[in-house]
């Protein structure tokens, strides 16, 4: 794909989206954000932004306008239910992750967009299911815990993704991505030392080279559904199907975290 295209990135206040905005705009890629009235830019992206659209992805209105107004090459799709209670009850989670979704594949398949990377999740918080290396081939995994609403709102997403790519011959990529931490800086997304953090270890995957797997995947997508697994941490190839990525990706992981083993 040729520098100076536009992309339409969802999200794009948030923590995740920094690294891929900084990725796409230094790749010469014009970028231009979607998030919610309350979202607030970092002011070092907002000023890479080419522009930002403010607005709710659950309004198949606000995605419409901004798709027709700006008729990207791309969508980066990386926005997520996030507010504090927003698990308690279905509504958000529904309205955000998979109305907002599916706001966002209709309306690029009526507007003529053809490419879309979602951002989807692995299953590094859930127990290892046993029986080999978990293949991103098979149906995203949910679970019965406390994240069984997030889960089962990121495997709809990916329902849709994959209906959308199989009927409407859309390029569609869903990176699974691990939990998200910034190996260079060596902190969480709440600013802590990764020294200090537990919390899925073996299952970290660091922002910057999802980045690169958002550049690659946008770059190489075919027509049809792709999902991969996108994590970087050395235990995870023990689990997960990460050397298929590398290979079809082409992605070259830069933080493997082997110094926070698993406890
Ligand atoms: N955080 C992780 O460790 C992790 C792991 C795997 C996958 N993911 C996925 O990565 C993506 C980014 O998630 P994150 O947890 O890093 O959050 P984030 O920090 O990137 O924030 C999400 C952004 O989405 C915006 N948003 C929320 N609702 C919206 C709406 N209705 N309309 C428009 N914008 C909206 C928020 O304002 C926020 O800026 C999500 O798709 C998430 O499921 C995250």
């Amino acid at each position: 794909m040729a520098s100076n295209t536009n992309i339409l990135v969802t999200g794009a206040a948030g923590w995740t989206a920094q690294s891929i905005i900084s990725a796409l705009t230094s790749q010469g890629y014009s970028v231009v954000g979607f998030d919610l009235p309350s979202a607030e830019y970092l002011p070092t992206i907002r000023r890479m932004l080419a522009s930002v659209y403010v607005g709710d992805i659950a309004d198949a209105g606000a995605i419409e306008t901004c798709i027709k107004s700006l008729r990207p090459e791309a969508i980066i799709h990386l926005a997520v239910a996030v507010g504090a209670q927003d698990y308690d009850e279905p509504e958000r989670p529904f309205a955000t992750n998979v109305r907002g979704t599916y706001n966002i594949f209709e309306s690029a398949k009526q507007l003529g967009v053809r490419k879309i990377i979602m951002m989807s999740s692995a299953a590094v918080h859930l127990p290892a299911p046993g029986g080999g290396i978990e293949d991103a081939h098979h149906q995203l995994r949910t679970s019965a815990g406390g994240d069984h609403l997030y889960d089962l709102t990121k495997q709809l997403q990916e329902a849709i993704a994959q209906d959308y790519a199989a009927n409407f011959e859309m390029a569609v990529v869903a990176l699974r991505a691990g939990h998200i931490v910034d190996g260079r800086a060596a902190r969480d997304p709440r600013g802590r030392p990764l020294q200090e953090v537990q919390y899925c270890r073996g299952g970290w995957v660091c922002r910057h080279d999802l980045a690169q797997a958002c550049i690659l995947a946008l770059e190489h997508a075919p027509a049809g559904f792709r999902a991969y697994h996108v994590i970087g941490s050395r235990e995870a190839l023990h689990r997960f199907d990460v050397k298929r990525t590398e290979h079809e990706l082409g992605l070259k992981f830069n933080q493997r975290f082997s110094e926070f083993p698993r406890a």
